[in-house]
């Protein structure tokens, strides 16, 4: 595993030893294709959230979208780990004119003992795993849905749900027309095969072969998965006989109603409170974006929304045993120190 698990040390006491556990919770959100697109600067009681331009999809996400995503789920986690700490964060956002990389600046003065239900994300953090697959036909809990529209609405954001089965095969049809354009796109094949580490690779960034199937899934209706393994027969072996089919789960947009860094940043913090929500109700999400990196079908999307919104994720939940495997790079690598005092404003 690439960090120790904040739940194995002892507590931290100082600044410094808050900063490692907080920026060690961090590592562990989402990010488009494990990419990890992070660096954290801390000094005294505050930390600073970069954005890693290095580790931006050129290809795929141009605009930095899905990496303000990525980064907006770090910050989520990070305010996670110092409301466990019992710590109350108090978070200034983007846009720093100055430097338009700084996601946010956290810092922590103020106390107050964690919530049953703040301990119960929390525990989530390094055990919630994406799912590339199919689902279980187990409906979610129906008191999951509302949960999860108000954890979206916190930040912004709305979860839409595709209720109805035509509105299901229609999102099912965007993923797979885009899945089908990126993958005649070599640019767009070439950097997937970047961040596709072969079987046993000690990178800790990436997604593992330890973490897609090795052959595509069938489920009703069809959402393809990225194709990480591209024709090398990486991946895991098939949990279900090949011809049984299972479900594409509860399908559902992450939607905002702006587009931009602010907007992307809210985004990924609504999306892993809505990923670690879930996860504590036992269930588990894939998450889609091809339909929403070419940009014809991303305006279709939005045209079908119909109320000016921008779809900014796709998620498909639902219950599934999961074995999927995943690396993050140690706090000790993407945190810098300083001796300095944090600026006063
Ligand atoms: C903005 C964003 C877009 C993503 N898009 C996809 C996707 O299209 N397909 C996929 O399989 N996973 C997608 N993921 C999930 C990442 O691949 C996953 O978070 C990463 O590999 C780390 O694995 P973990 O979530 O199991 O810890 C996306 C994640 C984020 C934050």
């Amino acid at each position: 595993m690439g960090s120790v698990l904040p739940q194995e040390r002892r507590l931290p006491r100082t600044a410094d030893e808050v900063a490692t556990y907080v920026v060690g919770s961090a590592v562990w959100a989402p990010s488009v294709h494990n990419t990890q697109p992070w660096r954290f600067t801390a000094a005294g009681a505050e930390i600073t959230l970069h954005a890693d331009v290095s580790r931006q999809l050129r290809v795929a996400d141009m605009q930095g979208r899905e990496m303000m995503i990525s980064c907006g789920a770090a910050l989520f986690t990070a305010k996670l780990a110092l409301r466990s700490l019992g710590y109350v964060p108090e978070t200034r956002v983007l846009p720093d004119p100055a430097d338009p990389l700084i996601v946010a600046r956290l810092r922590w003065r103020r106390q107050a003992s964690p919530t049953v239900a703040e301990e119960r994300l929390f525990d989530q953090i390094t055990r919630r795993r994406t799912h590339r697959g199919g689902f279980e036909p187990l409906p979610p809990d129906p008191g999951l849905l509302e949960a999860l529209r108000h954890d979206a609405a916190e930040h912004r954001t709305a979860l839409r749900v595709a209720i109805t089965d035509q509105a299901r095969a229609v999102l099912a049809a965007i993923t797979d027309m885009a899945e089908q354009i990126e993958r005649l796109d070599a640019a767009y094949a070439r950097e997937l095969t970047a961040w596709a580490p072969p079987p046993g690779s000690t990178r800790l960034d990436g997604v593992s072969a330890s973490s897609y199937p090795a052959r595509p899934e069938l489920m009703s209706p069809y959402f393809p998965g990225r194709d990480f393994a591209a024709g090398r027969g990486w991946g895991l072996p098939s949990a279900t006989a090949i011809s049984a089919s299972r479900f594409a789960g509860l399908v559902c947009l992450v939607t905002t109603p702006a587009d931009g860094p602010a907007a992307w940043v809210d985004a990924g913090q609504a999306l892993q409170r809505i990923l670690l929500r879930s996860a504590t109700f036992g269930v588990a999400a894939a998450l889609h974006s091809q339909p929403v990196e070419v940009g014809w079908l991303r305006e279709a999307i939005r045209a079908q929304l119909g109320d000016g919104s921008y779809p900014q994720l796709l998620l498909r939940l639902g219950t599934v045993l999961q074995n999927a495997v995943s690396l993050r790079r140690p706090a000790e690598s993407v945190l810098t120190k300083s001796r300095g005092i944090p600026s006063a404003d």
